[in-house]
């Protein structure tokens, strides 16, 4: 387990621990006549219409009270979401805008602005950057192991680096990984976890339900519940199909998720958004989701892997393929990496063919690679083709 030396108080920035939160009306009381919140009791604009001069509901009314500000905790969505990933209770989660909102409220309740750390594992998701600089904290970088695209932890620079400076308050490990797609060894981050580190480790799962493997199994969301140090992050963004909802999961011990609410907006997640949640964790929606995962999964494995390999000027597809993506690598004549070709194929996909995808061929061990999302069916066969006529256009000017 987490070292002895660990206290939780010894971490959290000072003013975030004195803080007395914002008390809102809804933390009060959420039935009777609700009269605390200067809601506007008539009803939503939107299902109402006047006619003649009187105020008449809209045939079409929704039942979604967005007069009323939301429950403050998305108690509804968490009570589903427990039940989906086996979590015992809803002190463990915390719902954010999105994930992108917990990498920011993580990075505020634990680093000192302009002192405090937080150490990344790059080729990783560019938002841990970002917050930190936007939050002045400092950022380490531990690269991935890169050689033949494995992308696993380099355990022991890590440990060292961590068990080192005690001012990294936070490692960012991201599984499946972005850009790379490769979920990493549970046994590298049990090391980590296990270290004598006395900071956060946040294991971002965005992509978790892509994994080849039982998901609830590879997943460390149960053990987010057990450790005092861990924080998982998981997202409806993905294999959801709700990226436009905004809602993502952090999960950790209740100390640690109190903390996170109390310095959370009030009323984060808005109406719509708590009823959509609530929506996509039924037993319904569920099952559907495990549809579409079975099929993107598919569509990697047995379409876009072996068909973007078989194109010329592409050498590879890096990584461990268990995300909902590809990364493929181009390559010169002479079989070496080519940022050149990687990124005229980029721009003359965007510019001429109609087909948007990424370039990371700046990121290390990523050098002459676009990521690739896996789309329908339809759109995988078009994106083969795409591909395969812009390296054409390359190699007739080159
Ligand atoms: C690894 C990773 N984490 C987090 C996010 C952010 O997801 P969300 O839409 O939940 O904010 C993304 C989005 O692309 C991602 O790739």
């Amino acid at each position: 387990m987490v070292s002895e030396s660990f206290n939780l108080e010894n971490i959290v920035r000072k003013n975030i621990l004195k803080l007395k939160p914002y008390r809102c009306a809804r933390d009060d009381y959420n039935t009777g006549t609700l009269l605390d919140a200067n809601e506007n009791t008539y009803g939503a604009v939107t299902n109402l219409c006047v006619k003649d001069g009187a105020l008449l509901e809209t045939p079409k009314k929704d039942e979604l009270e967005a007069n009323r500000y939301p429950d403050p905790l998305a108690r509804k969505v968490k009570n589903r979401f427990i039940k989906l990933r086996n979590i015992d209770s809803v002190d463990n989660v915390f719902v954010g805008v999105g994930s992108d909102e917990v990498i920011d409220i993580v990075v505020r309740v634990f680093c000192e602005p302009k002192k405090d750390k937080i150490l990344i594992t790059p080729p990783t998701y560019g938002m841990y950057s970002v917050v930190a600089n936007i939050n002045d904290v400092g950022i380490e970088a531990i690269n991935l192991i890169t050689e033949n695209g494995s992308f696993q932890l380099n355990t022991s620079e890590v440990v060292k680096k961590l068990e080192e400076d005690s001012e990294i308050k936070i490692v960012f490990l991201c599984s499946p990984g972005n850009p790379t797609g490769t979920s990493l060894d549970l046994k590298d981050i049990e090391k980590i976890l296990n270290s004598r580190y006395n900071g956060i480790v946040v294991v971002d799962e965005a992509y978790v339900d892509f994994v080849s493997a039982d998901d609830n199994q590879y997943s460390l969301a149960q053990m987010a519940t057990k450790y005092k140090n861990l924080v998982v992050m998981q997202t409806l963004s993905k294999s959801f199909g709700l990226a436009g909802v905004r809602l993502g999961f952090g999960i950790s011990n209740p100390a640690i998720i109190e903390l996170f609410n109390r310095i959370k907006p009030p009323y984060n997640i808005s109406v719509l958004s708590q009823e959509y949640g609530y929506l996509a964790l039924s037993d319904d929606s569920l099952a559907v989701m495990k549809h579409i995962v079975g099929k993107i999964k598919s569509q990697r494995d047995n379409f876009l892997v072996p068909k973007l390999v078989e194109l010329p000027g592409i050498n590879a597809i890096l990584g461990g393929n268990n995300a909902n993506f590809v990364l493929a690598q181009f390559v010169d004549s002479d079989g070496s990496p080519d940022n050149q070709l990687a990124s005229f194929v980029y721009k003359t996909c965007a510019d001429s063919l109609g087909l948007v995808i990424r370039f990371r061929g700046n990121e290390p061990g990523c050098e002459g690679c676009l990521r690739v999302s896996v789309g329908t069916p339809t759109e995988n066969v078009q994106l083969v083709e795409k591909i395969r006529r812009a390296v054409e256009m390359y190699n007739a000017n080159n």
